[in-house]
């Protein structure tokens, strides 16, 4: 029934939502923005080749003006209907087919996706969906190298495959050829080879691994989400480079991500397939609702073409040429810094690593990795304003700091090494990094599945992470203790913390 009368404003009910409480009034857009860019005062550089995770400075002017730019063109198109849109496709097929032209095969067919992460878990649900519908696998497996990245992982856990890790090479950090080939067994949808790994920036034996899921049937992923878009073109520019494209025998898909690389701005990157039979297995469609009939290639319904076209922009801006040279500046960086890491007292690079990554760790007076020396490096390094990534260690494989290289760290080598030289003295001189075996032993002990909210904010607090207090601003004694627990009440730990942060 509509109200008679207006005159006496309904009550409240708790349900109720009153905006002038939920959102201020307006402001104007120069003080947003103005906040905006004061937001990321904390934050670490995104430019200036300091920051060695997370982010790929290609170091050329106008590059992030450009895709910002491109973005804005096509920010209010809806690629979710490239008939509505047909731009969509014009644009998705020139980016997907510059990918395929490097690293396709004929009548190879992908998409353009969000992310690394997206692009696996398509490929893996594509793996699910072909394994049931051809060869009648109902409960697959999914075999990969314990260094293949997690999104694996988090693609079985959405999928439903189970894991099959397989160790790698402790010498080499390359994946185990023959150990995966006999991890392969009648219920296997996809085996993962990387290219190269992010932990450790070694190239998988991606021939070996291939031909043996091949010979068994199976389908096989190259994850060069990292190396895609970098690997062609050192090899462009002389150097050597095993194959790991589509050409390979035996490679089914492939990811590669442009939003790294390729420079694109983040939201950019490609899954490929060998052909558009296989490719089928990715898309979704549904018509039996009321509402229009819906395909969707991607996990995405809506989604801006902002992110695509300026992909498409950056590609088309730099050309192989571009490419070719940054890559050229990128490998320069890498023959600076190796032979001087390899030079450093304590100092051991990890792998033969492919040219872009690098791990190294720091070892103590007995010649072994310690932990404490590597973290507490990286902490040195973080008060001279630089961050290299802290890995921890893993199924006896050594904790080790990691180094993203880009174009705009070729010119800051001399420095990075000077400032590493320094961290590593201050590193040493430090009060060695103890953790308490009967806390680290009893915390081990614990279940994370049954532990609730409370306990695990006891343990965070007791392991120094507090969101009230904020990250403290060395972080050794936090992950030296987190090195030391299990992993599942590690993941159990650092998910209560990340939900701390996102609360309101
Ligand atoms: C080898 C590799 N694969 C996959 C991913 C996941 O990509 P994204 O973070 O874009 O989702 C990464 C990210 O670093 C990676 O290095």
């Amino acid at each position: 029934m509509p109200r008679e009368s207006a005159a006496e404003p309904a009550e409240p009910t708790a349900s109720a939502v009153r905006p002038e409480s939920a959102l201020p009034p307006g402001r104007p857009a120069d003080r947003l923005l103005a906040e905006l860019r004061d937001l990321r005062a904390a934050d670490a550089p995104t430019r200036g080749g300091r920051t060695f995770a997370y982010v790929y400075d290609a170091g050329l002017p106008g590059v992030d003006e450009l895709t910002g730019a491109a973005y804005d063109v096509f920010a209010t198109v809806n690629a979710l209907d490239p008939t509505v849109f047909p731009s969509v496709a014009r644009l998705e097929n020139d980016v997907v087919g510059a990918v395929s032209a490097i690293l396709g095969v004929p009548g190879a067919q992908g998409s353009f996706t969000s992310g690394g992460t997206e692009s696996i878990l398509l490929a893996v649900k594509t793996a699910r969906d072909h394994a049931r519908t051809v060869r009648g696998v109902t409960r697959p497996q999914l075999v990969l190298p314990s260094t293949a990245h997690a999104a694996f992982h988090k693609a079985a856990h959405y999928l439903g495959l189970e894991t099959v890790v397989v160790p790698v090479d402790p010498l080499t950090f390359r994946a185990d050829a023959p150990a995966v080939a006999n991890a392969v067994t009648e219920r296997t949808a996809l085996v993962v080879a990387s290219a190269p790994s992010y932990a450790h920036g070694v190239l998988d034996p991606v021939a070996e691994i291939a031909a043996a899921a091949a010979a068994r049937g199976v389908l096989c992923h190259v994850d060069a989400c990292v190396g895609g878009w970098f690997l062609p073109f050192l090899a462009r520019a002389g150097l050597p480079v095993e194959p790991f494209g589509l050409s390979v025998p035996g490679v089914t898909s492939i990811s590669v991500d442009l939003h790294k690389y390729g420079y694109a701005h983040k939201g950019a990157s490609v899954v490929l397939y060998r052909d558009a039979e296989l490719r089928r297995h990715q898309y979704f469609a549904y018509a039996d609702w009321p509402g229009y009939p819906v395909v969707n290639p991607t996990a995405q319904g809506t989604k801006s073409g902002g992110l695509l076209a300026q992909a498409w922009a950056v590609l088309h801006h730099l050309g192989h040429d571009g490419y070719t040279a940054l890559a050229r500046r990128v490998a320069l960086a890498a023959d600076q810094l190796l032979p001087a890491l390899r030079a450093m007292d304590g100092v051991r690079v990890l792998g033969d690593p492919a040219g872009s990554l690098i791990a190294f760790t720091v070892c103590g007076p007995a010649g072994t990795p310690d932990l404490g020396l590597v973290l507490r490096t990286a902490d040195e390094m973080r008060e001279r304003g630089w961050y290299l990534q802290p890995q921890l260690s893993c199924d006896g494989l050594p904790p080790n700091l990691h180094l993203t290289l880009t174009p705009a760290t070729s010119d800051r080598v001399e420095p990075l090494l000077a400032d590493l030289a320094e961290s590593l003295v201050a590193a040493r001189v430090c009060e060695p990094l103890t953790v308490d075996p009967a806390a680290a032993g009893a915390a081990a002990a614990l279940d994370p599945d049954t532990l609730t909210p409370k306990d695990v904010a006891s343990l965070l607090a007791f392991a120094g992470l507090d969101r009230e207090q904020g990250l403290p601003a060395r972080m050794a004694p936090v992950l030296a203790l987190l090195d030391a627990l299990p992993s599942r009440l590690k993941e159990r730990m650092l998910t209560e913390f990340v939900g701390s942060l996102f609360r309101v």
